[in-house]
């Protein structure tokens, strides 16, 4: 099954490979890669093609369906190997880096310089925007993947309030079990178990833990008695989702949330705009609030548009495209449909939700504390090589339930042998 997607993926990508000479030769016109396929994402890409057509651009629209983006950044190597980038994909933290090492990447220095981009965008972003100094990558949100989304209407009907620890969680979906609802929507791909544990590391450790194990790649740390705890979450986790969670796509475990299937899902605030898109309103039908234990950390994955090298026509639409993504007003928007919070400190809060504005403020405030963190699950913890080697252990151990400590010296391995 997964090789016919991924044949399927590469005859798309063959298609789009002979297509490209054609959208290429047309004057004023910017091609971007990018996975966002779901109603909400769908529709935050809109204001984002519409701004760029309103600025006298052809937007060639290369979309690759699959959350998270691992299907996307398959046909991106691809194309690179062909020789054929597309002047714009849609990247995570560290891929970023992995392309500008490979020196493929172009810059947007000039419109940087001249909007001030410097001053404005938070600087564990631009750890991974700037490359050796210059503006690879312009980014177009911040997202944070320690949330809990959960449907307010059963909260209110079993007088559930956010539970502060994990084990209230734990006694909390015993109770909604009983009253006949999924306790945790939740979708078994690899990247979806590891959202989940990016969540769970935090809450077994804190920030300081979750940053040696994570981003330090400390062995000690990597193969701690805290470690397992957090495998010991991701255990119980297992126990709140349906027997039919298997492959089930991101946006489909929201639907349940949605349609009070589910209580609650753990997942990054994209699901937010699944929300929006179906007119649910935060604090009216849906809750927002901080897996337990996580409360004063902001777990980070911002998406960001890697700028390859092209040609000095193509280049022309590129700095366009980058100035739009940077502008105010459309961070403004964009973000406001998509889930997440601008990219940018300067953008004003007050249309956003309270989920939004909460997440800024929250923001701001790890900002001062350093307790904003990247994402192991989404690409901004450890260089892609590593992260995919830990994935593989967490998603196994998530489908398999063996044990915690057996998890966490394979964790360990798994981290050692990537390098
Ligand atoms: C991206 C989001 C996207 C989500 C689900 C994440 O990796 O950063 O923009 O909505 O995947 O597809």
């Amino acid at each position: 099954m997964k090789q016919q997607k991924l044949a399927a993926v590469v005859s798309a990508m063959a298609f789009s490979v002979a297509t490209m000479g054609a959208a290429r030769a047309q004057d004023k016109s910017v091609e971007v890669v990018h996975w966002w396929t779901s109603g909400g994402e769908a529709a935050a890409l809109k204001v984002l093609k519409d701004d760029v057509v309103k600025r006298g651009f052809h937007w060639k629209d290369s979309a690759v369906a699959g959350g998270g983006g691992d299907q996307a950044r398959t046909v991106l190597r691809a194309r690179v190997a062909a020789g054929n980038p597309p002047d714009a994909m849609q990247m995570l933290g560290f891929t970023v880096n992995d392309y500008a090492e490979e020196g493929l990447l172009g810059n947007v220095d000039a419109v940087a310089a001249k909007e001030g981009w410097d001053k404005v965008v938070p600087a564990p972003l631009q750890k991974f925007s700037k490359q050796q100094g210059h503006w690879t990558a312009v980014p177009v949100n911040i997202h944070r993947t320690n949330w809990i989304w959960a449907n307010k209407a059963i909260f209110d009907e079993l007088k559930l309030t956010p539970p502060k620890t994990f084990d209230e969680l734990v006694a909390m979906s015993g109770k909604i079990r009983k009253a006949g609802y999924i306790p945790l929507a939740h979708g078994g791909q690899s990247w979806q178990d590891a959202t989940i544990f990016d969540s769970a590391v935090l809450s077994a450790g804190g920030p300081k833990f979750y940053k040696q194990a994570l981003i330090d790649l400390d062995p000690k740390a990597l193969g701690s008695k805290t470690m397992e705890k957090a495998f010991e979450q991701m255990l119980k986790l297992r126990g709140m989702v349906d027997t039919n969670f298997s492959g089930r796509d991101w946006n489909l475990a929201t639907a349940m949330v949605y349609h009070k299937k589910a209580a609650m899902q753990i997942m990054g605030d994209w699901a937010k705009g699944e929300f929006e898109k179906g007119k649910m309103k935060a604090n009216v039908d849906y809750l927002c609030f901080q897996y337990p234990g996580t409360e004063g950390s902001f777990l980070f994955n911002a998406d960001q548009f890697g700028i390859f090298k092209v040609d000095a026509k193509q280049a022309a639409g590129q700095a366009v495209f980058a100035s739009a993504v940077m502008d105010k007003s459309f961070q403004e928007k964009f973000n406001i449909v998509k889930g997440s919070i601008p990219a940018r400190l300067d953008v004003a809060m007050d249309n956003f939700d309270d989920c939004g504005k909460k997440s800024m403020v929250d923001m701001k405030q790890a900002l001062k504390d350093n307790t904003m963190l990247g994402s192991f699950a989404h690409g901004h913890a450890m260089p892609d090589a590593a992260k995919a080697a830990a994935v593989d252990v967490v998603t196994k151990f998530f489908n398999s339930g063996k044990s915690p400590a057996d998890a966490t010296k394979q964790l360990v391995a798994a981290i050692a042998n990537s390098k």
